[in-house]
C-alpha cells in the first residue's frame, strides 16, 4: 500500500485486501495492471459518456495547455475557451438566454447554486428565503452544503451541527407542498432535485411528479434547482433531463458528462430570472473559485461536446435506455434479485435480496467475470455504462449478474468468506 487515502473508502479494509490499479480505458472498457479487461458499467462514477481513450481530447487539452493553461476568470478577465464552452453549455440549457458559471465539479456547483439561491432572495429584499429543501434519497456532493442537504443519512453523520436543511419525501409532491406550506413559503429560498435520484439508488421520478413539483415551486415562488450532475450531457437521451420532463429550473447543476471525466469540471446554469439582478453596476455576487473558467479544462469539454454532436451519442442514449432495460428486466424475475429500476436513460440499478455482505460477494464475482461496478446507498448494484456500448455488452452484463449472484449465494450458503 501506499500513502494513498481513496475517497468513501474503508481503507481498513483497502488496506487488508487491497486495491485494484486500473491503467486504461478505450471505449467501454478499462484495463487493470495485470492486463485483465473489464466492462466499466458505471462509466467510471457516472461520467464517462463519450467512454475512454479518446485522443480527440487529450490532443485539445494538450494543445490548450501548451497555449495558456489557465488564467484566472475573475472580473474583467476570460480565455476562448471559457468563453466559447459558456456559449456552448448556454446555448443547450432548458431555459433560453441562461448564463453559465464554472467551477471544478458537482459538489461545487451545488454549493455555488444553494449560495445563489439564498443571496438571490437577499438581493430581492427577502433575506429570510433561506431555507433549502431537498429530498430524501438525494445526493447532492460532499461540500459544506451539499453535506447539509443531502437525503442520505450516513453521509451527514458524525460531523456536528450542519447547515438546516429539509428533506421532503422522495416522490411525494404533496410532502414538498405541505412542507414548504408548514415553514412558510417566505422561508424558503430553493427546493433541490435529481430528476432521477442517482447515487441514493437510481430511482426515476414517477409519472408527473417532476411536472408537479415545478408547479409547487412556482405557485410558492420557490427555486427550482435541477442537480443534473449525472443525468446532464445525455445520459437521459436529451441533452439535460429537464428537457425530457418539461422542466425549465430557476438554476441547473452539472458537472461529469460535461467533459466525460476526462478533467474535473463543473457547471452551474442559471436562467434569466435569477442572473439578472446580479448583471445590473455595482452588484457582485462575491463567490467564485481559483479555477472557474479553467481553460485545459474548458478545452477538454468543448472536445467532449464535439464527440457527443458529431457521434449523435444523445440520439443513441435514447435508444440504448430501451435496450438496457430489455437486457436486464429478466433479472427482476431471479430467486435472489428484489428489484431491477431500469428504463429512465442509460441509468439502471438491480437490486439483491440479501445484506451488505452479499452485495460484495457479487460485486467481487463480477470483477472475476470482467465486469466493475459499485454498490449504491441503498444495496443496489449501479449500471450507468458509457453511451458507446451496445446491446451485447448489455447481454453480458446481465449474464454476468445473474452468474455473479448464484455464484454469491451458493458462497453464502455454504458458510463461504464474507
Ligand atoms: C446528483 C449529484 N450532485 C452532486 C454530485 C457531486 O459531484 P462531485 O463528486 O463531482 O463533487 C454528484 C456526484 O455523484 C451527484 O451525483
Amino acid at each position: 500500500m501506499t500513502s494513498y487515502w481513496h475517497p468513501f473508502a474503508d481503507m481498513g479494509a483497502v488496506e487488508a485486501s487491497g486495491e485494484l490499479a486500473i491503467v486504461r480505458g478505450e471505449g467501454a472498457y478499462v484495463f487493470d495492471s495485470d492486463g485483465r479487461r473489464y466492462f466499466d458499467a458505471t462509466a467510471g462514477l457516472w461520467y464517462c459518456n463519450v467512454g475512454h481513450g479518446r485522443a480527440e481530447i487529450a490532443e485539445a487539452t494538450a494543445r490548450q495547455l501548451r497555449e495558456l493553461a489557465a488564467y484566472n476568470n475573475y472580473g474583467d478577465l476570460t480565455t476562448p475557451a471559457a468563453s466559447e464552452l459558456a456559449e456552448r453549455v448556454a446555448a443547450r440549457a432548458p431555459v433560453p438566454a441562461s448564463k453559465v458559471f464554472f467551477c471544478s465539479g458537482g459538489s461545487d456547483a451545488v454549493d455555488s447554486a444553494a449560495k445563489l439561491a439564498r443571496r438571490y432572495w437577499h438581493q430581492l429584499g427577502k433575506p429570510e428565503k433561506t431555507v433549502i429543501l431537498s429530498r430524501t434519497s438525494s445526493y447532492h456532493g460532499v461540500n459544506g452544503f451539499g453535506t447539509s442537504i443531502g437525503g442520505i443519512p450516513p453521509n451527514r453523520d458524525g460531523f456536528g451541527p450542519l447547515l438546516d436543511g429539509t428533506r421532503v419525501e422522495r416522490d411525494s409532491a404533496d410532502s414538498l407542498a405541505e412542507t414548504i406550506d408548514r415553514i412558510g413559503a417566505g422561508n424558503v429560498a430553493a427546493f433541490f432535485c435529481e430528476p432521477v435520484v442517482g447515487a441514493g439508488g437510481v430511482f426515476p421520478p414517477p409519472e408527473g411528479y417532476l411536472e408537479k413539483v415545478q408547479q409547487i415551486c412556482r405557485e410558492q415562488d420557490v427555486l427550482l434547482v435541477a442537480d443534473e450532475v449525472i443525468t446532464g450531457f445525455g445520459r437521459c437521451g436529451r441533452w439535460f433531463a429537464s428537457e425530457r420532463f418539461g422542466l425549465s429550473p430557476d438554476l441547473l447543476t452539472c458537472a461529469k458528462g460535461i467533459t466525460s471525466g476526462y478533467v474535473p469540471l463543473g457547471a452551474l446554469i442559471v436562467s434569466p430570472r435569477v442572473a439578472e439582478p446580479f448583471f445590473q453596476p455595482g452588484v457582485m455576487w462575491r463567490h467564485g473559485y481559483t479555477y472557474s473558467g479553467h481553460a485545459g479544462a474548458c478545452a477538454a469539454a468543448l472536445a467532449n461536446l464535439d464527440i457527443l454532436e458529431d457521434e449523435n451519442l444523445v440520439e443513441r442514449a435514447a435508444v440504448l435506455e430501451r435496450e438496457l432495460l430489455e437486457a436486464l428486466a429478466p433479472l427482476a424475475g431471479h430467486e435472489h434479485v428484489r428489484e431491477v429500476r431500469a428504463g429512465t436513460g442509460v441509468l439502471a440499478a438491480v437490486a439483491l435480496d440479501g445484506d451488505a455482505a452479499l452485495s460484495a460477494r457479487v460485486l467481487r464475482d463480477l470483477r472475476s467475470r470482467g465486469v466493475l461496478s459499485r454498490v449504491l446507498a441503498d444495496g443496489a448494484l449501479q449500471i450507468s455504462p458509457p453511451l458507446v456500448s451496445d446491446r451485447a455488452d448489455f447481454d453480458a452484463l446481465a449474464d454476468a449478474i445473474a452468474g455473479a449472484v448464484d455464484s454469491a449465494v451458493v458462497t453464502r450458503e455454504a458458510g463461504g468468506e464474507a
